[in-house]
């Protein structure tokens, strides 16, 4: 568990700049002439959309912006930040819709920026990103052909950041970092936060299943770099031009490399199918149609496989135990991150009580039905 220092320099990191503030950020550190400023949701940072006014210096190029300013705990890793910064910008190079980054004047593509607040001194670093066209996906029914899409994105993106080379990349194995998909076990620091009912049980139950039959077999899983994150606010859609393929929608944006870290192809796509399901009318089909589309990259060996339900449900558990912590921290989250949390809480319940064979079952099945042409 957080001491109680930690837990209060957690709930004081956030950053908490003004409108104004940030135009002039953006005017003093990348030298843009900005027209309107907007603030974009955020977790535990500051994002705001920025746009811009054209002149003699900026004659083309984006006029729509992302100014992200990190929290002052993240601000003090600078080279994380760094290397998260260069992946974004390799996997774009490499053709992912993800965001460019904008240099500043100092042709660096983040700057740390110190606030006297008075009785001390504050740090965040800021970067600023081109804003990316579409919606979240969070906003959009998703159908069976998206969710493949999405999955073989996945693999694809695992695939390429392979070729991803960086003096620090080392940086990227995040130790106990919570949120890597093999930190399932540290959550039994983080319990006092669940009441004492059905749900923190089957939480309990999970994580012991998740140690005896997932921590045994990390050695056999294939590692790489991970998003870690592929959740339902961090795709963008929009709506399909492709001749091929009856997509009504493609994919226009990757954001939020935040949680990248070293983990396991398989964890990719677990972590993909939880934050699919959050969304579905249909939740326990969701993993099938995803699988089918990862595996259309990267086929899981059949260890991996194995592994999936758990790692699917380990995931459940990190979302909402940290999402009960969070509102200890934040009560004045609380009503946002409740209605998150109950569809959590009953796609968990449901998985668990179908059980690991039964869920398999229908997840292998359509998995397979692509495979032979049935399904697509
Ligand atoms: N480059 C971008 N283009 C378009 N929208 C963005 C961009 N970056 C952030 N957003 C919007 O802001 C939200 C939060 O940004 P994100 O980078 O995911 O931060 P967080 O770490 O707080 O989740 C996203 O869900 C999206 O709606
Ligand atoms: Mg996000």
């Amino acid at each position: 568990m957080l001491s109680g220092d930690d837990q209060q320099s957690q709930a004081l990191a956030k950053p908490a700049f003004s409108e104004a503030q940030a135009s002039a950020l953006v005017e003093s550190i990348f030298g843009l002439k900005v027209s309107k400023v907007e603030p974009l949701p955020s977790y535990d940072d500051q994002n705001f959309y920025v746009y811009i006014s054209r002149t003699k210096e900026t004659t083309d190029g984006p006029t729509e912006y992302v100014l992200k300013i990190n929290n002052t705990e993240s601000s003090k890793t600078p080279d994380l930040i760094e290397v998260q910064s260069h992946s974004i910008m390799f996997l774009r190079a490499s053709g992912f819709p993800t965001a460019s980054m904008c240099p500043t004047k100092a042709d660096n593509i983040t700057s740390l920026v110190s606030v006297d607040s008075g009785s001390e001194i504050k740090s965040y670093l800021v970067r600023l990103m081109t804003f990316l066209p579409g919606r979240i996906i969070a906003d959009i029914p998703i159908g069976p052909q998206l969710l493949y899409d999405i999955g073989r994105l996945a693999a694809k993106l695992d695939k390429t950041l392979e070729k991803f080379h960086h003096p620090k990349l080392s940086i990227l194995r995040r130790g106990n970092f919570i949120w890597n998909l093999k930190n399932v076990p540290l959550l039994e620091n983080y319990l006092c936060a669940l009441e004492q009912n059905r749900n923190r049980e089957i939480i309990e139950q999970v994580i012991q299943l998740f140690k005896e039959e997932v921590m045994t077999k990390l050695s056999h899983f294939r590692e790489c770099v991970n998003h870690g994150d592929l959740n339902d606010h961090n795709i963008l859609v929009e709506p399909s031009n492709s001749a091929c393929g009856d997509a009504a929608y493609q994919v226009s944006g990757i954001l939020d490399f935040d949680d990248m870290s070293y983990g396991y192809y398989v964890f990719e796509v677990a972590i993909t199918i939880m934050y699919m399901m959050i969304e579905s009318k249909t939740p326990i089909q969701v993993g099938g149609h995803v699988l089918a589309g990862f595996e259309s990259i990267i086929p899981l060996t059949a260890v991996e496989r194995g592994a999936l339900f758990l790692l699917v449900c380990g995931r459940f558990c990190q979302s909402l135990v940290m999402a009960a912590h969070s509102c200890q921290l934040h009560p004045e989250n609380r009503d946002y991150l409740m209605i998150t949390a109950k569809t959590g809480w009953k796609h968990l319940q449901t998985m668990f009580h179908l059980g690991q064979k039964a869920v398999e079952e229908i997840w292998f099945e359509t998995a397979k039905s692509y495979e032979s042409g049935i399904s697509s």
